[in-house]
């Protein structure tokens, strides 16, 4: 599968591939939330779309019971083998877990009460032909369940690709085709969702560590691996940007706000 990926992709696949430790507070809540908002019943069929460790799935798993199914996918291998240890752990009969590029996977049409995806849309090459085939895996009736980040946020990325675009580095806002409400409902309204309700919460907290920010923003696959700057170049970018949290910042600290978006969407009756 690597072998065609894109430069951008293979870096998203190698970032999840080497997480050694993934879930954390932040992980467990927006999975929890997500499952929450979902409305889940016991026996429906669901698909897990990006399931990274599983978090989502197996609380799926637990709700649908054992007449219901999840389906649990992601391209990870190292992400998939932490899930298939936690689902050996609870005992889970009722999950499978699956490799897949979510961008070429295909599926039967009318196959799954519900199809969710947790904290994993913005990674997608092409989110409109993704939605597009969910909405034709659903069942009639059935619908999609979704996390999502702000355009702005998080502010300590955002204050990140303002500054590194005065040195003449364009990065693309990944959270901009989802990153308002009207977004997400004009989006899921093109593809012929419907009864669209979206729930939005707060994950945000002082950034403390400026310094971290940038070595976390400057790393990631959104970030500068591609950029040869020198040193002399970096480091100056650096300062500009620790300057900017600085006076971004309250007297406490700078808020980095995260906001995230729960979207639900149905696919009609008929
Ligand atoms: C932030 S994690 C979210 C994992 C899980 N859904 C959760 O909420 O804990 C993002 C996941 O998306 C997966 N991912 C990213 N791009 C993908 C793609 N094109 N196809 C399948 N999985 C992908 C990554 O491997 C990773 O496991």
């Amino acid at each position: 599968m690597t072998d065609s990926l894109s430069h951008f992709k293979q870096q998203i696949l190698n970032d999840f591939n080497n997480r050694k430790s993934y879930e954390n507070e932040f992980h467990k809540r927006a999975a929890n939330r997500l499952v929450e908002v979902a409305k889940l019943r016991s026996n429906q069929q669901v698909l897990d779309v990006a399931t990274g460790t599983g978090l989502v799935a197996a609380a799926a798993a637990r709700i649908v019971g054992d007449a219901g199914r999840v389906l649990a996918t992601d391209f990870a291998e190292g992400m998939l083998r932490q899930a298939k240890q936690k689902v050996a752990f609870l005992g889970l009969k009722n999950i499978e877990l699956a490799s897949a590029d979510a961008d070429e996977q295909e599926f039967q049409e009318n196959q799954f009460d519900v199809i969710l995806c947790s904290c994993a849309i913005v990674y997608f090459a092409d989110i409109p032909q993704v939605l597009h085939r969910w909405y034709k895996a659903l069942k009639p009736g059935g619908f999609i369940a979704f996390s999502c980040l702000a355009e702005t946020s998080p502010t300590s990325s955002f204050l990140f690709r303002e500054v590194v675009q005065k040195y003449g580095v364009a990065i693309c806002n990944p959270n901009e085709l989802l990153g308002t409400q009207q977004k997400c409902c004009r989006m899921l309204r093109s593809i012929g969702f419907e009864n669209i309700e979206i729930a939005i919460e707060q994950f945000g907290f002082y950034l403390q560590d400026a310094e971290a920010a940038w070595n976390g923003n400057a790393n990631s696959a959104f970030g500068l691996q591609e950029v040869h700057w020198s040193q002399q170049q970096l480091e100056q970018c650096k300062q500009e940007y620790l300057d900017a949290v600085k006076a971004a910042a309250s007297e406490q600290d700078l808020w980095n706000d995260v906001t995230m978006f729960f979207v639900v969407g149905r696919k009609p009756h008929q």
